[in-house]
């Protein structure tokens, strides 16, 4: 339920917490629908955490590489704060490329409501964008491990939301994720002004 607390005169949910998880190749993105959706659940007055792999290697795993050991040991840790975070009532929202499904299920059993995101795009269509200019090296053979080119991405086969971001904008994207928290009660519906 969304209430006025009058102490501060701001609205506040004091519903569940839940882990929405992104996974998909490097490119999908990930990171961009994320914050969209960030945006929106703290303008209903819920308290959001945002987890991403780019900021996350920079410091709570900044001694890991991209092995599978090295990913699943990154996923793990990540899980450790989300599980925290999410059965504290807080909206937790994690972009990491993910690529195992045994991995993804271990953050499913351990999470507070795990609500996966497929972040999908062709793989040439990822490479085409290329926003960071890692495709280019990984296919230059300058980078090992490089998901979808040298390594593998494992697809989930049953996700709770499915994003295929080559056919839509990430403002519309954005808005099924809300759509689907809002339909399983996750979220408050928006405040008329
Ligand atoms: S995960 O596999 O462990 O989940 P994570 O999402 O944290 O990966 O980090 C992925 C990001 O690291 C990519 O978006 C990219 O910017 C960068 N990166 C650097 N090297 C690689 C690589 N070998 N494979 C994938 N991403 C890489």
């Amino acid at each position: 339920m969304t209430f006025v607390d009058s102490s501060t005169d701001r609205l506040v949910w004091d519903g569940e917490g839940f882990t929405l998880w992104f996974t998909g190749l490097s490119g999908a993105g990930k990171t961009t629908i994320a914050r969209l959706v960030e945006q929106e659940l703290r303008a209903r007055g819920m308290k959001v955490e945002r987890l991403d792999g780019d900021i996350v290697r920079q410091g709570l795993t900044r001694d890991l590489g991209f092995t599978k050991e090295d990913r699943d040991k990154n996923i793990e840790r990540v899980t450790f704060v989300a599980k925290l975070l999410s059965r504290n009532g807080i909206a937790v929202l994690c972009s990491f490329i993910s690529p195992y499904r045994a991995t993804r299920q271990r953050v499913r059993e351990e999470v507070t409501n795990f609500i996966e995101v497929f972040v999908d795009v062709p793989l040439e269509v990822a490479i085409e964008r290329d926003v960071k200019g890692l495709y280019k090296k990984a296919l230059a053979g300058e980078i090992d491990n490089f998901t979808g080119i040298s390594d593998p991405y494992e697809p989930p086969e049953n996700p709770e939301i499915w994003i295929r971001t080559h056919e839509e904008t990430p403002e519309e994207s954005a808005a099924r994720v809300i759509a689907y928290l809002e339909e399983h009660g996750y979220v408050p519906a928006r405040v008329p002004v």
